[in-house]
């Protein structure tokens, strides 16, 4: 009855369901919500039996209501990767604006500490590099990736007021690219797209030259980081990532050399205002949250890359 109570939405997601368990080793109640529009239950399958878990089903943008104490709400509840939000452009500006807004209600409401998941994309397509938290970013608002990083500028903007209006405890964290087990292989990001294609022994597509490049970090490190930042006391965006940076082109050679398959890359037109690069300047991370990531990309993908497969 004494263990502090968190609140995880989006809680049968890939990023969702590692905080329960996270949460669930060190001590808390975690009640988890999801409507599972692109989570699955039997990330959380294996909790369902325990007492000090629950779920409920529900759409954050609509209602969002916990009887008795909360101390702490983790907002994670959004499509997530571009083939998601681009199928459901409204449900993701809904969940970024209205559901933030009643997470930060319900926050208000239970005197609770609110930690909201914002996104490496409120940069766009940086014209700095690496980007630090002082960016205010490159984003067109009305391109088809807009409903996505718009959605989170809002929802960190929000956050913000409520918590110079309100006084709202509220912590931002900016999330780069992250992988690993639960992802899944059908979601259209980079990783498990090659790594998919590589166990079926199809060709790997890069979208444009593969000159892109991106950071990519290991779930376990994210993990850490966050909970660092909500324990923290540190209420302006924060960006977790690892700043190992690669080129798409590079990193499909990283697959097919680690998965030990004789497979070709093909190349396709990339997408309508696809980054150009990204990796995270971390000074901030380390030197509030005493964080830095601690595993390599030939781990991460080693684990990631049995766990997809047993899926398969
Ligand atoms: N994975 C990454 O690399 C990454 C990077 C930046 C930011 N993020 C953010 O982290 C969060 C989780 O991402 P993920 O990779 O775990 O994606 P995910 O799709 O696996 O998880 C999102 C979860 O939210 C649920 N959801 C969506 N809309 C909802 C709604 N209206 N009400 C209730 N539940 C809803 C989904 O069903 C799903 O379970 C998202 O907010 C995402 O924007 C993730």
């Amino acid at each position: 009855m004494n263990k502090k109570r968190v609140l995880i939405t989006g809680g049968a997601g890939f990023l969702g369901s590692h905080l329960c368990d996270r949460f669930l080793k060190e001590g808390y109640y975690v009640i988890a919500m999801d409507n599972l529009i692109t989570g699955n239950i039997k990330n959380i399958e294996h909790l369902m039996h325990r007492d000090d878990f629950e779920y409920f089903h529900g759409d954050v943008s609509n209602y969002v209501h916990v009887p008795g104490k909360l101390d702490y709400i983790l907002h994670f509840a959004s499509p997530a990767s571009p083939i998601d939000y681009l199928k459901m452009p409204i449900q993701t500006l809904k969940v970024g604006s209205l559901g933030t807004h009643n997470c930060l209600g319900l926050a208000r409401a239970k005197g609770a500490r609110i930690l909201v998941a914002s996104t490496s994309e409120v940069y766009g397509d940086p014209t700095v590099h690496p980007q630090d938290e002082s960016y205010w970013g490159n984003v067109n608002p009305i391109g088809p990736r807009g409903v996505y990083d718009e959605a989170k500028r809002f929802q960190e903007a929000i956050t913000m007021a409520y918590h110079t209006y309100h006084k709202l405890e509220t912590r931002i964290v900016r999330i780069f690219n992250t992988y690993g087990p639960r992802m899944r292989l059908n979601d259209g990001r980079a990783l498990p797209a090659f790594l998919g294609q590589a166990l079926r022994g199809e060709d790997l597509t890069v979208f444009g030259d593969g000159s892109q490049t991106r950071s990519f970090c290991f779930m376990d490190d994210l993990i850490e980081g966050i909970y660092r930042l909500l324990l923290s006391d540190y209420p302006y965006p924060v960006n977790i990532g690892n700043p190992d940076e690669i080129s798409i082109k590079e990193f499909a050679e990283e697959i097919i050399k680690l998965t030990n398959s004789n497979q070709k890359i093909i190349y396709k037109p990339l997408p309508q205002d696809d980054p150009m690069q990204r990796q995270p300047n971390i000074t901030k991370a380390k030197e509030i949250l005493g964080w830095e990531p601690k595993i390599s990309r030939e781990e991460g993908l080693k684990i990631t890359y049995e766990y997809f497969k047993s899926q398969l």
